[in-house]
C-alpha cells in the first residue's frame, strides 16, 4: 500500500475527515494530559464523563434537538432499531404504517410484523425503488402508534424530499446515511435513529434522538437493553457505551462546526452531488436511474447498461486512485458515496474521470 490517502467513496464504514483522523491520532496515547487513551478509560471516569457531556451538547446545539427529546448512544447499528422502535412502540394501538422505500425499510418492516399488525402506508418496489412516494400517495392509519420510513436509501440512491405529514402520528425515522447532512426539525418526529458509520463516527455507535414521552410503554416481553427507558434513565450508561465512537463523534462535530455547522453542510453537500448527477447526465454512457426530485445527496447511483463497461469503469476507476465505486451487490452498476467528508476535490476528480471515460469509450 501507499502513502497517499485514496477518494474512498464507501457506502459505510466510510471517510472520515482527515483532520479529525489527525486529532485522534495525535491524542491515542495520552488524551489531554490523562496519560491514557480514550479507548483505555473507565467510562464512569471523570474525563470520558465530560466527553460525554459535551459530545452530547455538540449534537444538541448542532441539531437543535428541543429539551423534551434525549439524545442516546447505543451500541446494536442502525438494524437492532428496526426491533427497538417497534417493541417500545407499537403497544399503544397494536398497530404501526410503514413505508418501504428500499432494503433497509424493507428489512424493518418485516421485522417489525413479528410485533403488532404493520401497514404498508407505501411503497416504491413497483418502479425497483427508482423513487419516493409523495404525500398524497401514503395510506396513513390514524390509529398507527407510528409511522416509519428511511430518509436516505443508501443501497437505491433516493432521499425523501421532505417530512411526511402524519397528523399527529409520531414518526420513526432512519436517517443512517444522511444525518448531518441537511436540517432537520427533530419537533417532527418521535424517534430519529442513525448508525454513525456514515457521517458521524466509526462504526459501533448508533444515535437515537428520542422524544422523552415515548419511553416506558414497550412490550413485556422487550430485552432490557432494547428498552429506551432503561437507557433515557442511566443516560447511555446502563452498560459500558461506544466510547471511542462517542469521542470520535465528538470530534467530527467540532470539525462540523468549522465548516459552518449543519447549513454550511448542506450547502456543500449538494453542490457535490449536483456537480455528479450533471455529469452523468449529460454524459453519452452513463445514466441515473432515479428520478430527478429523489436523488439522493449522499449516494450517487449510475451505471452504463452494460455490466462488461461498468466493470472496466470500477477496475480503471481503482488505478485512478478512486475505490469503492461498485454499486452494492444487489442492485450493480456503480455507486459513488459523498457524505460530509469527501472533500468537493474528490468529487471533482471523480467528474473529470467520468467525462474521460465517456469519451474513450
Ligand atoms: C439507511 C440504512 N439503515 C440501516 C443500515 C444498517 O445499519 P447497521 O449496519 O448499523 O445495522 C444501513 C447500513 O448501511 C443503512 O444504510
Amino acid at each position: 500500500m501507499g502513502n497517499e490517502r485514496v477518494y474512498n467513496f464507501s457506502a459505510g464504514p466510510s471517510m472520515l475527515p482527515l483532520e479529525v483522523l489527525e486529532r485522534a491520532g495525535a491524542e491515542i496515547t495520552n488524551y489531554q494530559g490523562s496519560g491514557m487513551s480514550v479507548m483505555e478509560m473507565s467510562h464512569r471516569s471523570k474525563v470520558f464523563v465530560k466527553i460525554f457531556e459535551d459530545t452530547k451538547a455538540k449534537l444538541r446545539r448542532l441539531m437543535n434537538v428541543p429539551e423534551e427529546y434525549e439524545i442516546l448512544f447505543l451500541q446494536g447499528g442502525a438494524s437492532t432499531q428496526f426491533s427497538m422502535a417497534p417493541l417500545n412502540l407499537i403497544g399503544k394501538t397494536g398497530k404501526a404504517d410503514y413505508a418501504v422505500t428500499g432494503n433497509f425499510s424493507n428489512i424493518a418492516y418485516k421485522e417489525a410484523q413479528k410485533y403488532g399488525q404493520i401497514n404498508l402506508a407505501a411503497s416504491s418496489a413497483d418502479r425497483n425503488h427508482t423513487y419516493i412516494p409523495q404525500q398524497d400517495q401514503l395510506k396513513l392509519d390514524p390509529e398507527a402508534s407510528y409511522f416509519y420510513y428511511c430518509a436516505n436509501n443508501t443501497i437505491y440512491g433516493t432521499e425523501w424530499p421532505y417530512v411526511p405529514e402524519t397528523n399527529g402520528v409520531p414518526i420513526v425515522c432512519d436517517m443512517s446515511s444522511d444525518i448531518l447532512s441537511r436540517p432537520v426539525d427533530v419537533s417532527k418526529y418521535g424517534i430519529i435513529f442513525a448508525g454513525a458509520q456514515k457521517n458521524m463516527a466509526p462504526a459501533g455507535l448508533t444515535v437515537v434522538i428520542i422524544r422523552k414521552e415515548l419511553a416506558g410503554h414497550e412490550l413485556p416481553y422487550t430485552p432490557l437493553m432494547m428498552n429506551y427507558k432503561t437507557m433515557i434513565d442511566k443516560d447511555s450508561m446502563y452498560n459500558t457505551p461506544p466510547c471511542w465512537c462517542i469521542y470520535m463523534l465528538g470530534l467530527v462535530l467540532d470539525w462540523l462546526e468549522s465548516k459552518g455547522g449543519i447549513p454550511g453542510m448542506e450547502a456543500i453537500k449538494h453542490a457535490k452531488a449536483q456537480m455528479l448527477y450533471d455529469v452523468i447526465d449529460s454524459s453519452r454512457l452513463f445514466t441515473c436511474a432515479v428520478e430527478p426530485g429523489s436523488r439522493s445527496d449522499m449516494n450517487v447511483v449510475f451505471r452504463t447498461g452494460n455490466d462488461e463497461l461498468d466493470a472496466k469503469f470500477v477496475k480503471e476507476s481503482v488505478e485512478a486512485g478512486f475505490t469503492n465505486l461498485k454499486g452494492h451487490r444487489s442492485v450493480g452498476g456503480m455507486r459513488a458515496s459523498i457524505y460530509n467528508a469527501m472533500p468537493t476535490e474528490g468529487v471533482e476528480k471523480l467528474c473529470d474521470f467520468i467525462k474521460a471515460f465517456d469519451k474513450n469509450n
